[in-house]
């Protein structure tokens, strides 16, 4: 028996915008044992960070089911999604903008302690937010300094500890180091993955960067145009490549040996809008492996073998 500590069934977040529906997520499924990864990734729009948003329901979902621990989040009233919330927070990409400039460390980091009345008491609240800094190594030093007096690194550190400090069992990491430098990117993957080790968490997490995702995930999903396209495990998913859009994600990446030289694909064609979606399969246009029957049908999500699944009629 598998131990899926969320599992989730045909997710739906369509957007009324004034050119139609957007379909944003358009029925994903995927479910992510305890204390692993599952990294989600394509390009951008492709639906990834809605995709987040709508399992925690920072964004109501149009359909499906969220189940964590077996409860369907979704149908959760306002009290009970309070308390599930503790159990699953969100880590962004641009901790600047989502840290409040005119709140101290300090305070970032007991906000959320404070509102769901974890701790009261005054010393033992600085006590416990010392205790998040050191966890996600911020100097005791810095605990009345300003998000702005930060670097990159040292802000997503704070973002961490806020992300912690409810202590979770789940993350949502929405590309948590795609706007740092590179140096500081390993230091901050390295904190991740230490946190998870340590403190058995489970994650999403979500790039457009594949080089980034390939040491971090125990599985990959990739999506394109609100669906999975493909989804393996990490290691099957770099070794064994199946549907054309991920072999092109996968040449894009740089690889050092040179004896390995990959052919880099390049994508051409328009890219499909996600408002007046064709009954066909939606990276057709810009497929160079497409044949007839790629514009006359929808692709299904179907398992090549154990645990590779791939939407693509060439399988
Ligand atoms: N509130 C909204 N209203 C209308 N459309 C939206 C809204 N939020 C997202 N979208 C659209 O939904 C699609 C998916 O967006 P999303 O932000 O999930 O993509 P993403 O994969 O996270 O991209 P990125 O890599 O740029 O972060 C896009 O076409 C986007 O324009
Ligand atoms: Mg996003």
């Amino acid at each position: 028996m598998t131990d899926a500590l969320l599992d989730v069934r045909g997710l739906k977040k369509y957007f009324e915008t004034s050119h139609g529906l957007l379909h944003a997520v358009d029925d994903v499924s995927f479910s992510i044992e305890r204390g692993k990864t599952l990294g989600l990734v394509g390009e951008s729009g492709c639906g990834k960070s809605t995709t987040g948003r709508a399992i925690l329901r920072l964004i109501e979902p149009t359909a499906g089911e969220v189940l964590f621990e077996g409860v369907d989040v979704v149908k959760l009233g306002s009290g009970a999604m309070r308390k599930m919330r503790k159990n699953m927070q969100i880590i962004f990409q641009d901790p600047f903008s989502s840290l409040d400039p005119r709140k101290t460390i300090n305070q970032i980091i007991a906000e959320p302690i404070k509102e769901n009345r974890i701790i009261t008491d005054k010393v033992a609240l600085e006590k416990r937010v010392l205790e998040l800094m050191e966890t996600v190594g911020l100097a005791e030093r810095l605990i009345n300094t300003y998000p702005h007096e930060l670097d990159g690194g040292r802000r997503q550190r704070i973002g961490i500890a806020r992300a912690l400090a409810m202590e979770p069992k789940f993350i949502i990491c929405d590309e948590p180091v795609s706007a740092l430098d590179v140096s500081i990117q390993a230091q901050i993957l390295n904190l991740l993955k230490q946190l998870q080790e340590r403190l058995g968490l489970t994650y999403i997490f979500i790039t457009h960067d594949l080089s980034v995702v390939n040491h971090f995930s125990d599985d990959i999903a990739v999506m394109y145009l609100g669906q999975i396209v493909e989804k393996a495990s990490a290691e099957e998913h770099f070794n064994n490549p199946l549907h054309p859009y991920t072999k092109a994600l996968l040449s894009a990446i740089p690889i050092p040996d040179l004896r390995n030289k990959r052919q880099r694909i390049t994508l051409k064609g328009e890219i499909t809008s996600p408002v007046n979606l064709p009954d066909a399969c939606r990276f057709a246009k810009r497929c160079n492996e497409c044949v007839e029957q790629c514009t006359k049908g929808i692709p299904p999500l179907k398992e090549i073998s154990k645990g590779h699944f791939v939407a693509c009629f060439k399988y």
